[in-house]
Order: structure tokens, then C-alpha cells, then sequence
């Protein structure tokens, strides 16, 4: 008798050892149960000592077993990954609602504020072709303003991640006749190294209005009245003479520090100033490469988003922005 359970003893815990998941543990608890029921059926025929020592020897083998059993259960529950079923008694862990990103959430502001003042939004690809980028907005391939954005090449000279949203003037143009007002938001991206005010991979929303009498005042208009309607009629915006291809003349633009009231901060420099966006009257050449006229006139802008939701949620350093840093998110 003492050998077999040994046997019995060596085998069940030979099973125990492989097994990995409460299924395969209950069926190893079945057969042991009904190989103690054998065991103690073994027992009617023996004489009162031999029954004396076998009883003690089952009982001690099936306490043993009872407990490892036991042992196992808790370690599956307690780590649920080992476990190939679900065990619906778990409590779940505590919900975390997420939220929706700084930069979706002020482009979408953005966008409301320009549909509500009548723009239309239109898309572009993120991987362009060098004609669109450039050449098309006034940069053949020997311009020096190609300078100002150091491109990532996906088969270089001429597939290229977009450098920026101006683009879609171009594929917009090529499609539509004027009037039209539309604005395109989404990513571009410039070998840019990584520092508090820039990222490789950014956000801009492009805007374009064409149409018979448009001019510098109705572009004045249009991007200090988006602003004014997201961060409060206080902020100011400023207009500078400044350089683009594809537009003259063209206006550097920037808004009066959130962070200090404009009184001259470390995210400003210290200026008051914040620059945001870049705008001017379309060049001709712009419009002749489209298929429209040299006296058309237009508008265009285009805001570096990334700038705004830093503005807005008071975020010292852009690169908080891709950072998982959930001590940040939660104020936000
Ligand atoms: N594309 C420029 C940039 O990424 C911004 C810009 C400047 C857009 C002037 C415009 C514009 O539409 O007219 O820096």
C-alpha cells in the first residue's frame, strides 16, 4: 500500500508541476478524487492494523494534495495572464476615463470657429510629391527658401513627407474655381531636432480664401478673429512683413503671450510675443500654375498648431505634448 500511494503521490504531483490553467487543474482534482475513493475501497478487504496505517496514509496523502490544490486555485486568480479563461468574479480594476489630446482637441476648436465663419475643410496626403510641396507654391528646385524646411525624403528628389499644410492650396486649386474659403488641418513634418518649442512631426491648419475683392484687411480680419474667439477678445495679434514664395506680400504673425499677458516671459524670450502663424496674399505665379488667372487674388495662412494648445493649456514645453506623462494630463 505504501509503495503504491508513493506511486500515486509521485504521479499527481509529476501533474500538478506542468499544468497552467484552472481547467487542466480540475480535471487533475477529479482524477485524484476518485483515485482516493479507489484507494479507500482498497481498504474493506485488509486486517484492522494494515486498515489502521493505509486509513493514516490516504488521509495524509489526500490533506497534501487538498492544500497544493488549494495553493494553485490562488495563484491563477491572483495572476489572471496564466489563465486561459475568464473568471467573471474578479472585481474589475477601477475605470479610467481618457480624454481627448491638447492639440485634437484646440484643432477642433479651431475648425468649429472656421465653420462657423463659413470655411469649408478640405484634406492632403502626409506623403506629397515634390511638385506640390514645392515647385507648385513657388519653389522651383534651385530656391533658396527650400532651405527653411529640412525634409524628410522618402525617395529623394521626389517623394517627400509633407513640410507643410500649403500644400493642399495647391491640390485644392487644381480641383475647384473660385470662390471658396477652406481651411486643412493635419500633420507635416521637418528634421527639426527635438527643444521645447519644436518637434519632427507637427500640426498646422492651412487656410485659403479666394475670391473677386478679397484682400490684406479681410485676411487681418479672418485670423485675428479665430484667435480672438478661442483665447478672448484681450488677445492680440500682430502682423510683420516677412518672406514666403507663394504669397506677397506675406506677414509673419504672432500673438500676444497667454503665458504672461505679454509682459515678457521665458516661453516668449521675454518679448510679449508668440510667433504662430505665417500669412500673405497668394502669389500670382501660384495662381498661374494652377490654371487661374494672374489677377486672381486670395488669402492664405497657415498656423503651426502646436503653438495653440501650448497657449491655451499654459504648456511650457512642446515635447509635454508627446510625452505620457499622465501627471500632466490629469490637469488638463
Ligand atoms: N507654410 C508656412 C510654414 O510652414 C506657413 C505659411 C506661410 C502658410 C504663409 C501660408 C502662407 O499659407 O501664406 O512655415
Amino acid at each position: 500500500m505504501k509503495n503504491h500511494i508513493s506511486e500515486i503521490k509521485e504521479d499527481f504531483s509529476g501533474k500538478l508541476e506542468t499544468v497552467t490553467a484552472t481547467e487542466g487543474l480540475q480535471i487533475i482534482e477529479s482524477s485524484f478524487k476518485k483515485t482516493v475513493k479507489e484507494l479507500f475501497g482498497e481498504m474493506k478487504n485488509m486486517a484492522p492494523d494494515e486498515k489502521k496505517e493505509a486509513g493514516q496514509l490516504i488521509n495524509d496523502l489526500k490533506n497534501d494534495f487538498e492544500a497544493r490544490f488549494k495553493a494553485i486555485k490562488e495563484k491563477f486568480l491572483n495572476s489572471p495572464s496564466v489563465t486561459s479563461e475568464m473568471d467573471l468574479s474578479i472585481a474589475s480594476p477601477e475605470f479610467v476615463r481618457g480624454k481627448i489630446h491638447p492639440l485634437i482637441k484646440v484643432g477642433k476648436m479651431m475648425e468649429d470657429v472656421y465653420k462657423e465663419m463659413g470655411f469649408s475643410i478640405a484634406y492632403g496626403p502626409e506623403i506629397e510629391n515634390d511638385k506640390h510641396n514645392y515647385e507648385m507654391l513657388n519653389m522651383p528646385y534651385y530656391h533658396p527658401a527650400r532651405d527653411m524646411q529640412d525634409t524628410f525624403y522618402l525617395e529623394y528628389p521626389n517623394v517627400l513627407l509633407r513640410s507643410h499644410t500649403s500644400c493642399v492650396q495647391v491640390r485644392y486649386m487644381l480641383e475647384n474655381k473660385p470662390p471658396f474659403m477652406i481651411i486643412s488641418p493635419g500633420v507635416v513634418y521637418r528634421v527639426d531636432e527635438i527643444d521645447p518649442q519644436h518637434t519632427p512631426c507637427f500640426y498646422q491648419i492651412e487656410g485659403l480664401v479666394v475670391g473677386e475683392g478679397i484682400n490684406l484687411a479681410n485676411l487681418k480680419w479672418a485670423m485675428t478673429e479665430s484667435a480672438q474667439r478661442i483665447f478672448g477678445e484681450s488677445l492680440k495679434v500682430r502682423f510683420s512683413p516677412c518672406y514666403y514664395p507663394y504669397t506677397e506680400p506675406s506677414a509673419a504673425v504672432d500673438m500676444s503671450c497667454i503665458m504672461c499677458g505679454g509682459k515678457g516671459c521665458r516661453t516668449c524670450k521675454g518679448t510679449g510675443w508668440m510667433r504662430v502663424a505665417g500669412a500673405g496674399m497668394v502669389h500670382p505665379n501660384v495662381f498661374e500654375g494652377v490654371g487661374y488667372s494672374r489677377d486672381t487674388v486670395g488669402f492664405a495662412f497657415g498656423w503651426g498648431l502646436n503653438r495653440l494648445p501650448m497657449l491655451y493649456f499654459k504648456i511650457a514645453e512642446m515635447r509635454k505634448l508627446f510625452e505620457n506623462e499622465l501627471s500632466l494630463w490629469e490637469q488638463l
